[in-house]
């Protein structure tokens, strides 16, 4: 079954197309990063109109490049189902792949899977590094590379495409000429602890299988994504603060600086990352010469830590078969290699770093599991939800 998953829960108008295996024949995100950068942070109504500008493009861009990939027929005619990011996130945003995709399932009569936006993120874990259309991606990323090019030195248009180029260094063996591959789903086993951490949220979900989620923590305050968004703000640093940030850490000395570890002493598995914000606030105001670098570093350290120590806790009372770690944050490399040294003798699981930030492809693999238990819902029964959880 081929699934046209669309996304735009936030500041990217996400489409793909993917299959039963959960492997991508198409994908095209347009980020709005550019445009919401000036401002210092997204500016929602800004979001939502810039999304219905390149809705439209970018599903007929993924539609065009599914037929041709697959030699199927052109259009939607080769779609089985629709998928659609539902909530949480920016209500204007929402509307407008919300609405689009109940359109396109009014005119050709197909069903569509209503997806939360955090089981998106969990599910980017099951997103297939093999993709049946390799050659395709190598055209296609050609394409968003010109594509972004243009763009720049043409000044005509603000947006900024992401190229998912990962995708083309993970061709597995197995693949034949015409990128046909046979490979699985991977086995993560349940239950699976769940560390998600993005813009919006700072959460620990135990997952005892397929759409069953019991959230055992999150956070009381800021999410880890919104810390390293504000304490860039106070830094000077442009939007989104974490890749600034993580570039800045990159070359900064761990030990100038001495910010506490949030929650250390906490006996619950929730987070909290305000005071460690605050903390930077009093360091920026109280230093003469701030070194950003290692502030940056230290940040860093202290807020991955964090993570590391509620995640070990977690682990250590509910003794989860594997650790999936999900959301924007974990694009983060030094966040990465830390959970991977910490995290030794468990299966750790993690997304492709492209597959990090908001993205549709994440949206239709949730949306082929939700298929394995229900058959999607008519147009008229799906509403946007700003701010729907994920059900327990
Ligand atoms: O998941 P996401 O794309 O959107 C939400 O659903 O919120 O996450 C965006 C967040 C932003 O706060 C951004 O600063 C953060 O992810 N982020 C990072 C990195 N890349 C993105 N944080 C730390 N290090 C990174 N490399
Ligand atoms: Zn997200």
């Amino acid at each position: 079954m081929l699934i046209l998953a669309v996304e735009t829960s936030c500041d990217e108008t996400s489409a793909a197309v993917v299959n039963t295996a959960g492997e991508i024949l198409a994908i095209e995100t347009i980020s709005q990063i550019p445009i919401h950068k000036k401002y210092g942070g997204v500016v929602p109504e800004v979001a939502s109109r810039n999304h219905t500008l390149t809705i439209l493009p970018t599903i007929q861009k993924v539609l065009k490049q599914t037929s041709k990939s697959s030699n199927l027929k052109t259009g939607l005619d080769s779609i089985d189902a629709l998928a659609v990011t539902v909530g949480p996130g920016l209500i204007g945003s929402l509307l407008v792949g919300v609405n689009t995709v109940k359109t396109l399932g009014y005119l050709s009569n197909k069903k569509i899977y209503p997806v939360n936006h955090l089981e998106g993120h969990i599910y980017a874990n099951w997103i297939q590094s093999s993709v049946t259309g390799y050659q395709l991606f190598v055209t296609s990323n050609q394409q968003t590379a010109i594509n972004h090019r243009s763009q720049v030195t043409s000044n005509q248009s603000p947006l900024r495409l992401r190229s998912h180029s990962s995708l083309n260094l993970r061709v597995h063996p197995s693949e034949s000429k015409t990128g046909q591959t046979k490979s699985k789903n991977p086995k993560i086993e349940f239950p699976a602890l769940v560390l998600i951490v993005s813009g919006g949220h700072t959460a620990l979900i135990k997952m005892t299988g397929h759409g069953k989620y019991q959230t055992l923590g999150q956070t009381l305050d800021d999410a880890a994504g919104e810390a390293f968004d504000k304490v860039a703000k106070l830094l000077d640093l442009p939007y989104p603060g974490g890749p600034e940030i993580e570039k800045r850490a990159k070359q900064g000395n761990p030990q100038t600086y001495n910010l506490p570890i949030p929650m250390q002493k906490s006996q619950d598995l929730n987070f909290s990352f305000s005071g460690l914000k605050t903390a930077v606030l009093y360091l920026v105001k109280k230093t003469k010469n701030l070194k950003t670098d290692d502030l940056c570093r230290n940040f860093q350290d202290v807020l991955i830590e964090s993570l590391l120590q509620k995640t070990a806790k977690a682990a250590k009372i509910h003794k989860p078969k594997s650790i999936l770690l999900s959301g924007g944050v974990i694009h983060n490399k030094a966040l990465r290699q830390s959970f991977e040294s910490r995290f030794k003798n468990i299966n750790l699981y993690m997304p492709d770093q492209s597959f990090c930030t908001d993205n549709a492809a994440m949206i239709g693999v949730a949306a082929q599991y939700q298929s394995l238990k229900t058959s999607g819902k008519n147009w008229y029964d799906i509403d946007v939800n700003p701010n729907s959880k994920l059900s327990d």
